[in-house]
């Protein structure tokens, strides 16, 4: 079953690394690899099989040119298929910002931007809020870990740091990522970093063992002949990286 993050575990005496003892492992297939004229059948076939969320690539073909995926009316009607799946949208577009009301409205859980194109990610944290939406921060490839990123951060739900550059499924996972989520757990030891892109049982296992805890896959799970053992062994990745993390 498909539902909100379950509470983070943090053991009695602290919030520094290495005294957590487990952070929530979520897996969230992206829809953007299934077969895209089905896209409810798709869903619904992740969600059985053992999907945490539903990661929904919203891409408008302006931001990331020639990515052009579906768009909030889409994603409504999906929601009206599964009223309880937790929905996680990356907005890949020109002015994220402006559609924290619309996303609200049509039921979305999640919903995470772009640090490199939103005008001012603080102050889009803080409307989201308001509307009562989860908000992420969405990191680039290009982007680097600094201070101002870091307190801009700070008022986000999740950080997802980019393993390919945003566009397309099936790229290969960029190793040269992991210092930026090892940044990022050592000043947030109990918030949600994610990863997107070339994510499979192997390399989800390295962001784990680098700090995240969450994980999309999109080729991974839907280019599977087997999706429930896919997402198995996607979460069996991120626990085994879990554990290589908790130990460092
Ligand atoms: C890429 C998208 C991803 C994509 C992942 O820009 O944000 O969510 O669907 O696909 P895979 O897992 O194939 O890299
Ligand atoms: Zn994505």
């Amino acid at each position: 079953m498909v539902t909100s993050a379950s509470p983070l575990r943090v053991s009695a005496g602290g919030s520094q690394q290495g005294s957590l003892s487990a952070l929530p492992i979520r897996v969230g297939p992206s829809v953007l690899a299934g077969d895209l004229s089905k896209l409810a059948f798709e869903t619904r076939r992740v969600i059985r099989a053992g999907a945490d969320y539903i990661h929904l690539d919203m891409f408008d073909g302006n931001w990331v040119q020639g990515a052009f995926t579906f768009g909030p009316m889409v994603v409504k009607a999906l929601r009206d298929h599964e009223p309880r799946a937790y929905f996680d949208v990356h907005l890949c577009v020109m002015r994220p910002e402006e559609y924290l009301e619309e996303m609200k409205h049509i039921g979305v859980s999640r919903v995470t931007l772009h640090f490199e194109a939103t005008r001012d990610p603080g102050a889009a944290a803080n409307r989201a809020h308001g509307l009562g939406l989860e908000i992420g921060l969405a990191l680039a490839p290009e982007t680097q870990v600094d201070e101002k990123l870091l307190s801009i951060a700070e008022l986000f739900d999740v950080v997802l740091v980019m393993t390919v550059p945003p566009g397309f499924g099936g790229q290969s996972f960029m190793p040269e990522m992991l210092p930026k989520l090892r940044q990022l757990r050592e000043v947030f030891p109990t918030k949600a970093l994610e990863v997107d892109g070339g994510v499979t049982p192997t390399t989800a296992a390295l962001a784990a063992a680098a700090g995240a805890n969450e994980a999309v896959a999109g080729s991974s799970v839907f280019h599977s002949r087997n999706l429930r053992r896919a997402i198995r062994e996607l979460r069996h990745g991120l626990e085994q990286g879990q554990q290589t993390w908790q130990q460092s």
